[in-house]
């Protein structure tokens, strides 16, 4: 139990369940981040005066924090906004310069679906079996049809927390020439990420659902991938040279961070992988029991059997819209989220247009799931 950790559980007894939507944020993070702005606030790669070389070290650390986490070179961590900002940059900047198709799964967030559309590329979908499993010899048989694709798979699913076979994905993915991103948003907060053992193209991964600020994630390339990759945007500091005929572009990683980036963010975010590395993750637990407990309800519609599921379980009550739970809940102080958590396709081939969807963090409980199904009972009682 690390409530203590997190000041917002100070002044409040709210149940706070809507974790994959965005995680709490610890003492550390905030202090780190308000350190900053308290006492040496200043733009980072620039001018050479003592606080911008201070805010430039902090920044650079966290790159390295970062790196080490996940087991590669300092120069493949790109920051980025989010997850949502890293597959939208390589998406521009290398998809679509080296690939007609794009290979995704049934489960896959709006964020990795609507980057690839927007660059005009092919989509190819791999179906997903009666529990939401790929099975790997239907990605391999579509690989076979597709060779030299890029593939992009989400790691742990937001909509219903089936975590994804990666290394085997990855494996796969190789042996039929295909580079692959791994969608990591809701991963970073609950499994160890070794990127070197994945062997992983590219991976993108946001602060604010693993204890970090909003505003920051990072996105993982191969070195040699992000080297044959032009900038995203450009701007402030990511140059070499420029002049009106032609400008040149600093080496990865600093070519894809163009302007002023969010300095306190990769700051607290080097906070929050520093908190991710001191705490033992328990919640595993946590999501057998909330499965055992919403069973013990009546008329529960849950939408896979997977056992490969972690940080979030989804469900419906037959007959009850789901929308309406979400609002008897909060009204019962107990927050998470309803709806098609932006992952319509796999809504539509449920054949539903949302679920109730219960998302744990470190902090969360067996006694919050208790109220928190009792809450439920109170609901459907209500509405019924
Ligand atoms: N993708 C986030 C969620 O699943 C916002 O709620």
């Amino acid at each position: 139990m690390n409530k203590q950790d997190f000041p917002f559980f100070n002044n409040t007894d709210i149940i706070y369940l809507d974790n994959a939507a965005t995680t709490q944020k610890p003492q550390c993070v905030l202090d780190a981040m308000s350190e900053y702005y308290l006492n040496y606030c200043s733009n980072t790669h620039r001018g050479s005066h003592d606080l911008g070389n201070k805010a430039t070290q902090s920044y650079e650390q966290a790159r390295k924090t970062l790196a080490d986490f996940f087991h590669v070179q300092d120069n493949e961590i790109i920051f980025t906004k989010g997850t949502t900002e890293s597959i939208n940059l390589l998406a521009s900047s290398y998809v679509k310069k080296n690939f007609d198709t794009v290979i995704l799964s049934e489960l896959e967030h709006h964020s990795n679906i609507l980057p690839w559309q927007l660059q005009d590329l092919q989509l190819e979908i791999i179906p997903l079996d009666k529990d939401l499993n790929i099975d790997l010899r239907v990605f391999e048989d579509i690989l076979k049809e597709h060779p030299h694709s890029f593939v992009s798979i989400t790691h742990i699913s937001n909509a219903f927390g089936i975590v994804n076979p990666v290394k085997e994905l990855i494996y796969i993915a190789h042996k039929y020439d295909c580079k692959i991103l791994i969608d990591g948003a809701q991963a970073l907060s609950h499994i160890d990420i070794d990127l070197k053992d994945l062997d992983a193209d590219f991976y993108a991964v946001s602060a604010h659902k693993a204890y970090g600020p909003t505003g920051v994630g990072c996105l993982y390339g191969k070195y040699a991938l992000l080297e044959s990759m032009d900038p995203y945007q450009g701007g402030g500091s990511m140059i070499d040279n420029v002049s009106f005929e032609y400008s040149t572009f600093l080496a990865p990683p600093f070519r894809f961070e163009a302007g002023t980036q969010a300095i306190a963010e990769v700051i607290g975010f080097k906070e929050a992988i520093n908190y991710l590395k001191s705490i033992k993750k328990e919640e595993e637990g946590l999501l057998s029991y909330a499965k055992k407990k919403l069973l013990e309800l009546e008329d529960i519609i849950l939408y896979t059997n997977a056992t490969n599921v972690l940080g979030n379980i989804s469900f419906n009550i037959k007959g009850i819209h789901h929308e309406d739970i979400g609002i008897l809940l909060s009204k019962q102080n107990i927050m998470l989220r309803t709806g098609h958590h932006c992952a319509l396709p796999i809504m539509k081939k449920l054949g539903i247009n949302g679920t109730i969807r219960l998302s744990f963090a470190i902090y969360s409980t067996k006694q919050e799931i208790d109220k928190t199904i009792k809450a439920i009972a109170k609901a459907v009682r209500m509405l019924r």
